[in-house]
């Protein structure tokens, strides 16, 4: 796996950095130009994303929202590295992660992912789970690794959880968990699949105030991809509507409810606008997947 270095200076061949949103100081604006992705299973061609593009600034948390099936995942591992692409390019801070001539981008820790299913290793502790990647990329020794693990995990509150195994915590604690295991490589983005898709709304709301915290701490960059309008506008500084497949940009929505937000920002005004906003525009793509006969997708 390659490992770009997380504040690696710009390329002297790179295209302009777009604007930086929040000002995050680790960067992490991504850019993507009329991106294209057609599979070729057994030589039936199926577009997944047709000339999708969207500009993400640096510190932006970017909720992706759009019916199933639509190809949001393959946008997501497009940029993560774990697909190549048909046409288009993706830009990190300017500098080319995949496009013309380099069809597939390299894996590295400037892009954590954290998955709808979990992935934490179910024979490691929690700490060790978060200690794992920077131990065997070998950019922190094990005690630094263990250490800086349990800080980072008491951060995120389940610090008395370090040494508890997956099987141990609920899921709510483990997802947590997983992401402090992407935070601890420093990541310019983080990538989140539908992470809380199958949690209750409770444990749903503690999430999302975890995230929030987190999030107003590391200003990292978020994609996050979501079904749930409320998450996508309570947790977003702009919802991208995606269209029913092939996935290109349907409409973009700026959420200016002020941070740090709070649950009372649910039951504001503003709030409901953007919900209606939203809501009318999914509604007319979940509309047409469902006439194309899209399946839901897991
Ligand atoms: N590896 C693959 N090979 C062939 N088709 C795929 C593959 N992965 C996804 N697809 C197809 O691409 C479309 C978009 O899938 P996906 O990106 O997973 O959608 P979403 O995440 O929006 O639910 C679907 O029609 C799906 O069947
Ligand atoms: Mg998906």
């Amino acid at each position: 796996m390659n490992m770009t270095t997380p504040n690696a200076t710009m390329k002297q061949n790179s295209a302009p950095i777009v604007s930086p949103g929040n000002g995050s100081p680790m960067g992490g604006a991504l850019s993507i130009k009329n991106l294209t992705k057609i599979y070729d299973p057994e030589g039936v061609n199926v577009c997944a994303v047709d000339d999708c593009s969207m500009e993400i600034a640096a510190g932006e948390v970017c909720m992706i929202v759009g019916p199933s099936g639509c190809g949001k995942t393959t946008l997501l591992n497009a940029i993560a590295g774990f697909h190549s692409i048909t046409s288009g390019e993706i830009r990190l801070d300017g500098d080319l992660l995949c496009g013309p001539g380099k069809p597939k981008a390299e894996q590295g820790a400037d892009r954590m992912v954290v998955f709808q299913n979990g992935a934490l290793f179910p024979w490691k502790t929690l700490a060790e789970n978060v200690a794992y990647g920077p131990i065997v990329q070998k950019r922190m020794s094990k005690s630094e690794a263990n250490d800086k693990a349990e800080h980072m995990l008491a951060e995120a509150g389940i610090g008395e959880f370090c040494s508890k195994y997956p099987g141990e915590v609920s899921s709510g604690m483990a997802r947590r968990a997983e992401i402090v295991r992407a935070l601890i490589n420093e990541p310019k983005v983080l990538l989140l699949d539908e992470p809380y898709r199958a949690m209750d709304a409770l444990t749903k709301s503690i999430m999302h105030e975890s995230l929030l915290e987190t999030y107003d701490r590391t200003k990292v960059t978020i994609f996050f991809i979501t079904h749930d309008l409320e998450e996508a506008i309570f947790l977003g500084d702009k919802v991208h509507i995606v269209t029913t497949r092939p996935c290109s940009l349907k409409k973009t929505v700026d959420v200016n409810i002020p941070r740090p937000r709070t649950y009372e920002s649910l039951s504001s005004e503003e709030f409901r606008t953007l919900m209606e906003e939203v809501n009318e525009a999914v509604h007319e793509e979940a509309v047409k997947a469902f006439q194309a006969g899209e399946r839901e997708l897991a």
